[in-house]
């Protein structure tokens, strides 16, 4: 034990024996702030000791008085902890997580969650509920928005990224905030992509996709877990001892606290697991979820339950224990109150600046026929500017934006604009843009502005059309059966495509879409994402070429929402497609006979393979893979392989390549994906340049759950592919012995 640690465990043991069980217990009470106000109630509930921490009270005096009335007045002196959902940013807003994932970059998620972290806590909040690292594979699903892709590894790079963040390098500065790893567990699996659904995952599933991201956010020193309101295979989480006791705590060795989520204790009766709410908080503090968010659940039972003999006081003591340790590890009883001076209005210029990169680095160019981008104003002198998406500061925020301003935002219009009006500086004349919003809202049936947005794009050169959802379309509660383009933008795309004028499609949506039905009617398409408060700088210099797209996909793009889920690590079937197999329905003869011989898993109405893979995106110039070489070709289960492949920019331009490292495991004691992302590097090149890009991979990281759920690395051949994207084909191939 370190003398750090042995020191807050004294602190803990000696605080616990001055606490009487209604102190014990008030600190494992979660209330919500009265939005600026100290009310009469509020201030009495935290004198009194009945709260331990405290969410959405972002208003700085307001927190420094109660944190004040907790400190001074209440017996003991606790101080109070302060939760926020700081999700993408706190004013400033950087990309939806799913769009800081299209980076491939930890390094910007981590800085990004360390702007956010500088914001928040000069507010008083030193507590996150984030990241979230729930798995999602049915984009469905609202919150897809929130994760941070398909892909266990790629997630829990990003995962372990945002926690230190957030966290900082010492818990106790008064900047740094407490993370929480969210949902605890399987959450993302919701079936058919309704939000609280039920979720089943068999156990080899949940440990090798959903839990790794988890476990990679501890890793990096997440000090809270929160649970996920969904049942998993009959015992939904916040009563799920084997997750929060048995993997958590015994398994991996998680010392911070777990709080349920927001009133999911007593929904344990709606689930129909608990009678009542006293029979939820028994099951739920029995099962190790510390911290009853908004449920008022353990403040009401957890003392009857001590006197019933049902809970012994010993167990809520460790639950006492992990919140105050948190509490100590954050500093809070040295310093309680929050200092900080100035205000958000105007964030720093490093702020926007960060936001730009982000948001530069998330979009991700999915198709640019005869090199359409990047558009010049010599070339583009008139710009049609068209879709309800072009002119909305708040839209392009996204989800879970409780104190971004949408009066930072920049929007696309706004920045094309300003391009096009400083052409003229460089002897170019002045480049004209029209806008036309052509629909209100992205749901809009209504097609009596479409006439309008035909003539604005005969008139100009090029068509820059921003669609997809607005913000309101994804989140939490938020999800959708069908992910084509809503209402009648894609009647709209249509009308715009008869006038022959080139047109380039922005998407900005909070999950990927099914654009089967559009693709062809566009030349080029970036994937926006919600980009947060400086889309329209980023968007504007992608456009013209100021800088290259370098954005991949954390998720796939199906083409038809009915392929859901379709994922790249999938298993292997018996009978997989192929071109040799697969008929289209339009192409089977009249009276076709039906017969299971040779047929293969595939659906009749669209192709097998997604619209756009994981990993994929393109930019302004190409890239060349040559020489992959895996050293040495035989390792022990312990040992490690060096995988290098020299990469080219074959283009005329700088770009930069997310260089995707995939395995396979093609026999096995149970079936394995065919293909597992093991590593990845963002590598920028200039025009010509060649540079020989390595790996190290361990045999460890092969590891998967066996037979007997217990983590092998089993001998046998490993398939290693290097490229651009999950379909890369430059294979090699190494041997565990
Ligand atoms: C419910 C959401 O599921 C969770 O992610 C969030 O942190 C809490 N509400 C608090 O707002």
């Amino acid at each position: 034990m370190t003398e750090e640690r042995s020191a807050v465990d004294v602190r803990i043991r000696e605080l616990l024996h001055q606490m009487t069980l209604t102190d014990k217990i008030g600190q494992l009470n979660q209330i919500m702030g009265a939005e600026g106000r100290v009310t009469e109630e509020l201030a009495h509930q935290v004198r009194s000791g009945l709260v331990g921490s405290l969410l959405n009270e972002v208003d700085r005096p307001t927190v420094n008085e109660l944190q004040r009335i907790a400190v001074e007045e209440s017996r003991l002196g606790i101080p109070l902890l302060v939760g926020r959902d700081v999700i993408h940013g706190f004013r400033t807003i950087l990309p939806i997580p799913l769009g800081q994932a299209a980076a491939w970059d930890p390094d910007l998620v981590r800085r990004g969650a360390r702007m956010a972290a500088r914001e928040a806590s000069q507010q008083g909040v030193r507590w996150t509920f984030a990241p979230m690292v729930d798995i999602c594979r049915d984009p469905r699903w609202g919150r897809v928005a929130e994760c941070l892709g398909e892909d266990p590894h790629l997630a829990g790079k990003l995962a372990a990224a945002m926690v230190r963040g957030f966290q900082g390098e010492d818990l106790a500065r008064p900047d740094s905030l407490a993370a929480c790893a969210k949902h605890f567990a399987g959450y993302g699996a919701s079936e058919a992509g309704r939000d609280y659904n039920s979720t089943n995952i068999p156990e080899r599933e949940l440990r090798s996709v959903h839990l790794p991201p988890f476990r990679a956010a501890l890793q990096a020193g997440a000090c809270t877990f929160m649970t996920s309101f969904c049942d998993l295979d009959g015992i939904p989480a916040s009563a799920n001892r084997v997750l929060m006791t048995g993997i958590l705590r015994e398994e991996w060795g998680f010392d911070g606290f777990v709080v349920s989520d927001w009133e999911s204790i007593p929904q344990l009766c709606v689930h129909g697991l608990c009678a009542d709410p006293r029979e939820a908080a028994r099951t739920a503090s029995r099962a190790g979820v510390d911290v009853d968010m908004m449920g008022r659940a353990y403040l009401n039972h957890l003392a009857d339950l001590v006197a019933a003999g049902e809970l012994h006081e010993a167990q809520i003591d460790l639950m006492v224990s992990r919140v105050l340790r948190v509490k100590l590890r954050l500093g809070l009883f040295e310093h309680p109150y929050t200092e900080a001076e100035g205000s958000l209005e105007e964030p720093p210029p490093a702020h926007l600046d960060m936001a730009y990169e982000a948001a530069a680095k998330s979009v991700v160019l999915l198709k640019n026929d005869h090199g359409l981008l990047p558009l010049s104003p010599e070339r583009s002198s008139r710009i049609a500017v068209i879709g309800p998406l072009a002119r909305e500061p708040r839209e392009q925020l996204g989800t879970w934006i409780f104190d971004g301003d949408p009066s930072l935002s920049i929007t696309p219009l706004e920045a094309i604009g300003a391009r096009m009006a400083a052409a003229s500086g460089g002897g170019v004349r002045p480049g004209e843009v029209r806008y036309v919003r052509g629909l209100d809202t992205t749901r809009s049936r209504d097609r009596t502005d479409i006439p309008a947005t035909v003539d604005a794009a005969r008139w100009s050169d090029v068509v820059v059309l921003c669609l997809g959802e607005e913000s309101v379309l994804s989140g939490e509660g938020h999800c959708r059966t069908d992910l084509s383009l809503p209402g009648a933008q894609e009647a709209l795309i249509r009308a715009i495509r008869e006038t022959g004028t080139p047109v380039v499609l922005v998407v900005l949506a909070g999950r990927p879409l099914a654009l089967d039905g559009v693709v062809d009617q566009v030349d080029a398409l970036l994937m926006a994402w919600h980009p947060g408060t400086m889309a329209g700088p980023a968007l504007a210099d992608l456009l013209f070429g100021e800088i290259a797209p370098s954005g991949r996909l954390p998720i796939t793009f199906p083409r038809v929402t009915g392929q859901i889920p379709i994922y790249y690590g999938h298993r292997m079937t018996g009978r997989p497609p192929s071109p040799e197999t697969f008929v289209h329905m339009d192409d089977l003869p009249r009276g076709a006979s039906q017969h299971s011989a040779g047929a293969a898993s595939y659906h009749l109405d669209t192709h097998y393979t997604p619209l756009f893979p994981f990993g994929f995106g393109l930019t302004y110039t190409s890239f060349a893979y040559r020489d992959l070489r895996v050293t040495p070709s035989r390792i022990p289960p312990d040992g490690t392989v060096e995988v290098s492949v020299e990469v080219e920019n074959t283009g005329e331009r700088a770009g930069v390549e997310v260089v995707q490292l995939y395995i396979r495991d093609p026999v096995a004691s149970v079936t394995r994906p065919v293909r597992e992302l093991k590593g990845f590097r963002r590598v920028p090149l200039e025009a010509g340049e060649r540079r020989t890009v390595t790996f190290a991979l361990q045999a460890a990281d092969l590891a998967f759950p066996g037979q007997d759920m217990a983590p092998v690395v089993e001998a046998g051949l490993i398939q290693v592919w290097v490229g651009g994207d999950s379909r890369a084909n430059l294979e090699a191939q190494f041997e565990v012995i």
